[in-house]
């Protein structure tokens, strides 16, 4: 049974991220176009029902961590809920969420007790004026107390996302660096990636080794041990509570170790973050498929899973979703 998620690659697929919502409350610019997007109608969307559904089946084919994303997952009605019903599934180890963070301070406290044990936020910028420029949106304040909340009520480590764009925020790693001083928190620093209509152009993509030599300049960074199926490279930066993180997905691709599926928020499973290859679980489900006709066609997509970024080789040519609707 364990071979449902084995590809042929000998990769176990134990981390299943689900996608909650399209919808977010903040317009980042490298995740959504100007313009906005077809928002796909509600009605094929999948519903509780059926994400629970899909969820408990993945369960018992060995995935152990789950984490719901969006758009922003905290826009779903019900998101306590979910959390409260996964929470519940034999087998489970791990349920995490990544947030912007903005109704964090609201719904914290009902969804630590209904069971999410991780925590990864977004924040590119220390800077205020900055975050309404990247967002299109305000909100500066309310994530830095959503990450304070986070820190007081336990989860560890916080991981703090975030994009560096050259010539935006790429000024800011020090600061960053700096801000991990007294908090327990991951910084992990990522490599801004291509997808559809997000203005992605290799001058602003700012390599992982250039981060770490910018950021050697100044502090000392001794590398610490990391997740071989994680998406971070991790390092310590000696009397800091905190830690650093770089997540190089383009110059220094973790293919390799990849251990996730996708399940986006209309239903289809993503077996690679890039490309297209798809398959829509939510019309299986809707055309009455058992759970036995389910695991067939997750093992068929899983079987067809590329060696590394969906065989692609120019991924900034690459069609894709808009990132939004896919959930990182
Ligand atoms: P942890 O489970 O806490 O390690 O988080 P994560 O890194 O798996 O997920 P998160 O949602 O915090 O995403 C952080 C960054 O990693 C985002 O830019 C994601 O798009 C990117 N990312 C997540 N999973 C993958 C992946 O499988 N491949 C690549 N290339 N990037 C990924
Ligand atoms: N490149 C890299 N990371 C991205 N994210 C969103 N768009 C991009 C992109 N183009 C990040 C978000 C969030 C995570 C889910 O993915 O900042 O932290
Ligand atoms: Fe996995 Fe695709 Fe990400 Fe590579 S690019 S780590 S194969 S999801």
């Amino acid at each position: 049974a364990a071979d449902v998620l084995t590809d042929g690659f000998g990769r176990r697929h134990t981390y299943l991220r689900i996608s909650l919502i399209e919808h977010c409350n903040l317009r980042c610019r490298y995740c959504m176009p100007e313009e906005g997007l077809d928002w796909t109608p509600p009605e094929h969307l999948l519903t509780d029902e059926e994400i629970v559904r899909l969820a408990r089946l993945f369960v018992t084919q060995g995935v152990t961590k789950i984490r719901l994303t969006g758009g922003e997952p905290l826009l779903r009605k019900g998101v306590e809920h979910i959390v409260a019903e996964l929470a519940r599934l034999p087998g489970l180890k791990t349920l995490a969420m990544t947030t912007n963070g903005l109704l964090l301070p609201k719904k914290l406290e009902r969804l630590q007790s209904a069971g999410l044990t991780q925590l990864n936020i977004s924040l590119d910028t220390l800077r205020p004026e900055r975050f309404e420029i990247l967002t299109r949106r305000k909100g500066f304040e309310q994530v830095i107390r959503a990450i304070d909340l986070a820190i007081e009520r336990g989860y560890r480590p916080l991981k703090v996302n975030c994009v560096v764009l050259r010539g935006f925020n790429d000024d800011e790693l020090l600061d960053f660096a700096a801000w991990t001083k007294d908090r327990p928190v991951e910084v992990r620093f990522i490599e801004f990636m291509p997808f559809d209509g997000n203005g992605w152009n290799d001058a602003q993509l700012v390599p992982a080794a250039e981060m770490r030599a910018r950021i050697e300049a100044h502090y000392v960074l001794e590398p610490i041990a990391f997740d071989p199926h994680g998406t971070a490279r991790l390092f310590r930066i000696p009397g800091h509570q905190g830690r650093l993180g770089f997540i190089a997905s383009m110059t220094e691709p973790f293919c390799e170790g990849c251990n996730r599926l996708r399940i986006t928020a209309d239903g289809s499973l993503k077996v690679c973050l890039f490309g297209r290859a798809e398959v829509s679980l939510r019309d299986a489900m809707r055309q009455g498929a058992s759970d036995e006709e389910l695991l067939a066609l997750i093992s068929a997509a899983v079987g067809r899973k590329h060696a590394r970024h969906a065989g692609m080789y120019n991924l900034a040519r690459m069609r894709n979703r808009p990132m939004i609707t896919i959930g990182g």
